[in-house]
C-alpha cells in the first residue's frame, strides 16, 4: 500500500493548498452579506472567536488524523479503528465531498462565464435590469451554464490528474498569491470610493443588537463551511503533509489566512456596494447581479471586473481541487485505479450529478424535494446536515474513540515539538466543540429555534 506516496514538496506548498482550500466561494461572497446581516461588527467578533475556539483544535485534528492515517479518508478511518464501524464515516464524508462539489460546480461555472463577460465588456453601459436579465437569462439557459459547469470540472480534473505535487501544489502555490493580491488590490479600491464609510461601518462597527440566537449559530455554520471542515477534506490533505512540518503552526496559518480574505472581501465588497446605494442584503446573487453594476460604474470598471472574476474563479478552482482529491484519493487507495481513471469517473460522476444542479435553475426548476430545488436540496443536505454531522465526529472519534497518546504524538511530532494547549485543546476537542455543533445541527433541522 505505501509504495511512495505523492505528498506536498514544501511548508510553503502545504499551506497555499489547505488554504487554497479554505478560501473559496463561502469567504467572497458569503461571508460579506452574513456579517452585514447579523449585526456587522458583532458577527465578525463572534465568528473570530468560533474560528478560534472551535474551528481551530477541529482543524488540528483533522490534519493529526489525517498525517497519522497517511490515507485517504476511508482508508484513515479504517487503520485508525481497526474492527470498528467508523470506516463508515470515512465513506460518509467522502460521498458528502461529492455532493458539496456537485453544487460548488454550478457557481464556479457562474464565474467562469463571468470572467468572460466581463472581458467581453458585456456590463458596459448596461442598467440594473440588463444585468438581472443578464443573470436570469444566463442561469435559466438549457445548456449555456452548463458548458461552463462541465469546463470547471474538466479544469479541476486536469489539475488533480496531475497528482499533488505536481498539480495540486503547483497550481495552488501560483493561484493563491495572485488571489491575495487581487483582494488586497480590490479592498484598497473600494474603500476608497466616495460613501465607502458606510460599508466599513458596516462590516465593522459592533451592533450588539442585531446579535440574535440565530446569527450566532449562522456565525459557526460559516466558520465550518469556510475552514472546510469535517469532509474529509483536511484529512485528506494532512495525509500528504510532510511529517516534519508542525501541524499546530500550519492550522493557525490557515485558518488566518481564511479570515483575512473574508474580511478583505467585506471590505472589498461592503462599501463599493453602500457607495452605489445597492442592497447590501442581496446574499447569493449579491456578486453576479449587482457587483457588475458596481464596477461599471466605477472609473476603470473594466478592468476590476475582470480581476473580481478572476479572484472569484480561483477562490473557486483551488477548494474544488480539494473536494476532488478527497475522491480521487479514495478510488486511488481503495478501489485501485489509476489516478487518470479515478480522476476521469470523478470528473464524469460529480459532472453529470452536477448538471441537474445546474440546470435546477432552469428547465429541471420544477423539480422539487420539500420545496427546494435540485441545487438548493444539494446545499442544503451538505451544509446543514452532513457538514456538522462531520464536525460532531471528529470531534467524538478524535476526542474520545482515539488513543490520547496518538494525537499528542502526532500533534508533536513524537515529542519533537512542545504543544503547551494540550489540556485546553483536548478538553474542547471532547466537550465544548460537539456540544456546540450538536446545537447547531438541531438549529438548522429546524428541531431549535
Ligand atoms: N471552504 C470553501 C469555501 O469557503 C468550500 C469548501 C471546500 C468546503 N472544501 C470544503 C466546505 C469542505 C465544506 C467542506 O468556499
Amino acid at each position: 500500500m505505501h509504495k511512495t506516496r505523492d505528498s506536498f514538496g514544501s511548508k510553503f506548498g502545504a499551506i497555499a493548498a489547505l488554504a487554497g482550500s479554505a478560501v473559496g466561494l463561502g469567504n467572497i461572497w458569503k461571508f460579506p452579506y452574513e456579517a452585514g446581516n447579523n449585526g456587522g461588527g458583532a458577527f465578525l467578533i463572534i465568528y473570530i472567536f468560533f474560528t478560534l475556539a472551535i474551528g481551530l483544535p477541529i482543524m488540528l485534528s483533522e490534519f493529526a488524523l489525517g498525517r497519522r492515517g497517511q490515507q485517504n479518508a476511508f482508508g484513515t478511518f479504517k487503520t485508525l479503528a481497526p474492527g470498528s464501524k467508523w470506516y463508515l464515516f470515512g465513506l460518509l464524508s467522502i460521498i458528502a465531498a461529492a455532493f458539496i462539489l456537485s453544487f460548488y460546480g454550478t457557481v464556479s461555472g457562474w464565474t467562469l462565464e463571468y470572467v468572460w463577460l466581463a472581458i467581453s465588456g458585456a456590463f458596459h453601459h448596461q442598467t440594473a435590469e440588463g444585468i438581472h436579465d443578464t443573470f436570469n437569462t444566463f442561469i435559466s439557459h438549457p445548456y449555456k451554464a452548463v458548458i461552463w459547469q462541465v469546463s470547471f470540472m474538466v479544469i479541476t480534473g486536469a489539475i488533480i490528474v496531475a497528482g499533488v505535487k505536481k498539480g495540486i501544489e503547483r497550481y495552488t502555490k501560483m493561484m493563491m498569491p495572485v488571489l491575495f493580491v487581487i483582494v488586497i488590490l480590490l479592498g484598497i479600491r473600494a474603500s476608497t470610493l466616495p460613501g465607502a464609510g458606510e460599508g466599513l461601518k458596516f462590516l465593522f462597527y459592533p451592533d450588539f443588537s442585531k446579535l440574535t440566537g440565530q446569527s450566532v449559530l449562522s456565525a459557526l455554520g460559516q466558520a465550518f463551511f469556510s475552514l472546510s471542515l469535517g469532509m474529509g477534506v483536511l484529512l485528506t490533505y494532512a495525509s500528504y503533509i510532510r511529517k516534519t512540518e508542525n501541524l499546530a503552526h500550519i492550522s493557525l496559518q490557515v485558518i488566518t489566512t481564511d479570515t483575512l480574505v473574508a474580511i478583505l472581501s467585506g471590505i472589498a465588497i461592503l462599501p463599493a456596494v453602500f457607495s452605489f446605494g445597492i442592497d447590501p442584503q442581496a446574499g447569493p446573487g449579491l456578486v453576479f447581479l449587482t457587483l457588475p453594476q458596481v464596477f461599471q460604474s466605477m472609473p476603470l470598471g473594466y478592468f476590476w471586473a475582470i480581476l473580481f472574476f478572476i479572484l472569484l474563479t480561483f477562490a473557486a478552482l483551488t477548494s474544488a481541487i480539494s473536494l476532488m482529491e478527497v475522491v480521487v484519493a479514495y478510488l486511488v487507495e481503495e478501489k485501485k485505479m489509476s489516478r487518470l481513471k479515478a480522476t476521469i469517473t470523478t470528473t464524469s460522476g460529480i459532472g453529470l450529478l452536477g448538471i441537474f444542479c445546474t440546470l435546477s435553475f432552469g428547465p429541471l426548476q420544477n423539480i422539487r424535494f420539500f420545496g427546494l430545488s435540485i441545487f438548493d436540496t444539494f446545499d442544503f443536505v451538505s451544509s446543514n446536515i452532513l457538514l456538522p454531522l462531520g464536525g460532531i465526529l471528529i470531534c467524538i472519534f478524535a476526542g474520545w474513540r482515539l488513543d490520547k497518546s496518538i494525537l499528542c504524538d502526532e500533534i508533536s511530532n513524537e515529542g519533537r515539538l512542545k504543544f503547551k494547549f494540550f489540556r485546553l485543546y483536548a478538553f474542547i476537542l471532547k466537550y465544548v466543540a460537539p456540544i456546540c455543533i450538536f446545537v447547531i445541527l438541531l438549529n438548522s433541522m429546524g428541531i431549535l429555534k
